[in-house]
């Protein structure tokens, strides 16, 4: 598993080997963290590598005697493209072929790939079901991980590999380390008085429990597993939305506080950010699988870890 010590990585790779699977964790740990990893390292059937998926020789001997790799390695966060505009190409596009090479070298042929919901760019059908089409892209994440996408594709295509691609839309939960929840509840920490919400504050999202994420993920690999030379592409989300400013009242009701709240303005809190995302989820629930929590209540859960972890909070801000 590529990025298997980040938020999403680290919660699969705890829940693989507690089936009992033998993991192998690949991370550089630039946004992964060590204490997330630190119960799996304690395990015999885990080994956690400190290493690029830049580097071809790491991945190689990562990927050795694997029967699937989890591709969640990326530059994970939306909205500092347009600041610095190679990274998603490095990290989400370039590391995506270099894994896929490593793999064909290594004579490992199954791929799980975390792609993202920010692909349709700004869709006219909602929800939005994986065969929309989409007239363009919006950001550079999106445009990075489509990119990586269709190399996947054209592994599958042209080596006979086995490709599951899933469009997850934001994820929440313990462990959450990034997005829009964690920004708004430190602000409130720091200043509990006032928060600048980027954007008129009405953006309207879906978000996803992060043990939903990965049951999803698992049944998705489970119904395609043997289908050599296929590949297939998943929405990954809830069926609900929720708009930014109900959350903000999610969040500061939890917190038990009323402060200003200051809206930047506009429909998009910076470039790449979509009004609305709703994803068609039907495929994949055609499988079995269904979400456990609302987004209501993966937002009360996210916020109660932030209760009972602060450290980790620190530990972000630092990084
Ligand atoms: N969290 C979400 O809401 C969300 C939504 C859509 C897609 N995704 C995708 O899911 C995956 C996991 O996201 P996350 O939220 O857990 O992010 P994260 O930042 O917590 O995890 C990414 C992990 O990859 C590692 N990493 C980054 N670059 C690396 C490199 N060059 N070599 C080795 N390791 C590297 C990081 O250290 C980190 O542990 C990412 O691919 C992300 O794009 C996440």
């Amino acid at each position: 598993m590529t990025g298997g010590a980040g938020f999403i990585g680290s919660t699969l790779a705890d829940r693989l080997a507690a089936d009992g699977v033998e993991v192998v964790v690949l991370d550089n740990f630039s946004t992964g963290r060590r204490a997330f990893v630190a119960g799996l390292m304690e395990q015999h059937d885990v080994t956690v590598i400190e290493g690029d998926v830049l580097d071809q020789l790491a991945l190689r001997s990562a990927i050795e005697g694997c029967d699937v790799v989890f591709h969640l390695a990326a530059n994970a966060d939306v909205r500092h493209g347009t600041e610095r505009p190679r990274r998603d190409l490095e990290q989400n596009t370039i590391a995506t072929s270099n894994v896929l090479e490593a793999m064909r070298e290594m004579g490992t042929n199954r791929i799980v790939f975390s792609s993202t919901g920010s692909i349709y760019g700004e869709p006219e059908v909602f929800p939005t079901p994986e065969d929309c089409p989409f007239p363009a892209q919006t950001s550079l994440y999106g445009a990075s991980k489509l990119a990586g996408e269709g190399l996947i594709q054209a592994y599958c295509h042209g080596f006979g590999f086995t490709g599951v691609i899933f469009r997850f839309v934001s994820v929440l939960g313990e462990r959450y380390t990034h997005g829009h929840v964690v920004d708004f509840y430190r602000q409130l920490k720091q200043d509990p008085t006032r928060l600048r919400v980027l954007g008129d504050g009405k953006q309207e999202k879906s978000y996803l429990y992060v043990q939903d994420c990965i049951s999803g993920m698992l049944a998705g690999l489970g119904a395609n597993i043997e289908r050599e030379g296929a590949s297939e592409v998943y929405n990954l989300g809830t069926d609900e939305t929720i708009v930014v400013d109900e959350s903000v009242g999610l969040i500061t009701g939890h917190m038990g506080i009323s402060p200003t709240v200051e809206h930047t303005g506009g429909t998009r809190g910076w470039p790449g950010d979509s009004p609305l995302i709703h994803l068609d989820c039907s495929k994949l629930r055609s499988t079995g699988w269904t979400p456990e929590l609302t987004i209501r209540e993966a937002i009360e859960q996210t916020l109660d870890w932030f209760d009972r972890n602060p450290e980790q909070l620190e530990d972000h801000e630092a990084a």
